[in-house]
């Protein structure tokens, strides 16, 4: 499957942070092109859904009150190997361990809240991309 296009979240941490801006020219700076956006508030039910994979883990009630919180910014980015060259630019889950210099590293607070969301796989951002945005809408 083709690793161009995959999706990002700005989450209520950074967005109510004023981190939006700063992100965004740090994906670009990086070569990733946005070809969808969306300011939303995610109610319990589409947050729910979106991380149902995580459902049960021990984290997830706290993860769904977190990201329900407050605005977030859903992207929808292009670039070649997007999958794979978005999980670097942001580093790792837990910013203590994120490299120097990514997203994370430079703008999460803590393992949960930790600024930025991006799809895992390219089946996964083929559907997450879909959770956001209709086909149509893409430019
Ligand atoms: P994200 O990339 O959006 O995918 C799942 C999210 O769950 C993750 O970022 C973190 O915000 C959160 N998360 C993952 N592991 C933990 C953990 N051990 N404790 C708290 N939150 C976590």
């Amino acid at each position: 499957m083709s690793d161009a296009r995959t999706l990002a979240i700005v989450k209520p941490d950074a967005f109510s942070g004023g981190k939006t801006g700063k992100i965004i020219a740090q994906l670009e700076g990086d070569g990733f092109r946005i070809v969808g956006g969306r300011v939303v508030r995610l109610d319990r039910e589409r947050a729910e859904a979106f991380y149902a994979v995580h459902r049960g883990k021990p984290f997830f009630t706290s993860l769904v009150d977190f990201m329900t919180s407050g605005p977030v910014l859903a992207l929808a980015l292009e670039r070649e190997d997007a999958v794979t060259r978005l999980r670097e630019l942001i580093g790792a889950t837990d910013p203590a361990e994120a490299a120097p210099g990514t997203v994370r590293a430079l703008y999460a607070e803590s393992k949960e809240r930790n600024a930025i969301h991006a799809s895992d796989s390219p089946e996964n951002a083929r559907l997450e991309v879909a959770f956001f945005f209709a086909e149509k809408d893409l430019t």
